[in-house]
């Protein structure tokens, strides 16, 4: 049986602060967050920072629709705490674009006509930027593995691997 905390033997209620002070990264700006400790990355992004281009599809790690890159890395919001995330580098598909010029991945994206009704595109452009900065997928197969944790409903998987495939050309590794 699990250990109970001092706090809980000492019957003393544990004192839980109704906001918290967050500092991120967003998209390049710094950026400062009062939220409940219990708010997770993708409803912060969403609810707190209007950044709706993340979405929310299960909610609990299962279809992808949520990724974000955190300090580089591909991760599903829905399944961490805003508060885990302090002092963090976060890019959302808001943050991929350059000024007037679409990422590759987007430009790929519409290339090849990855998307029906888009709403796994954000999560599916981002978590691609995160497999090509891992630099481990080098063919089809390996692609569709590592996007494996990207559902799309509509069923657009070979045209989101051939986008992938053209950025992959392009990008060299960069996120
Ligand atoms: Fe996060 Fe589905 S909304 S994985
Ligand atoms: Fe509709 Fe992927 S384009 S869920």
């Amino acid at each position: 049986m699990a250990q109970s905390s001092s706090a809980h033997r000492s019957g003393a209620p544990i004192p839980i602060p109704d906001k918290l002070s967050v500092q991120i990264r967003i998209n390049g700006v710094e950026t400062t967050l009062n939220i409940a400790p219990w708010t997770t990355l993708l409803d912060a992004l969403r609810d707190h920072l209007d950044l709706t281009g993340t979405k929310k599809g299960c909610d609990h790690g299962q279809c992808g629709a949520c990724t974000v890159l955190v300090d580089g890395r591909r991760i599903n919001s829905c399944l961490v705490l805003a508060v885990m995330k302090d002092g963090a580098s976060i890019t959302t598909i808001e943050g991929l674009a350059m000024k007037d010029r679409l990422h590759p991945l987007q430009q790929a994206f519409i290339d090849h006509d990855a998307f029906q009704c888009g709403y796994c595109t954000p999560g599916q452009i981002c978590s691609a930027a995160g497999l090509i900065a891992e630099g481990k997928a080098k063919s089809v197969d390996e692609i569709r593995e590592l996007m494996s944790g990207n559902i799309c409903r509509c069923g657009a998987y070979p045209n989101i691997v051939a986008a992938i495939q053209q950025a992959m050309g392009q990008m060299d590794g960069k996120p």
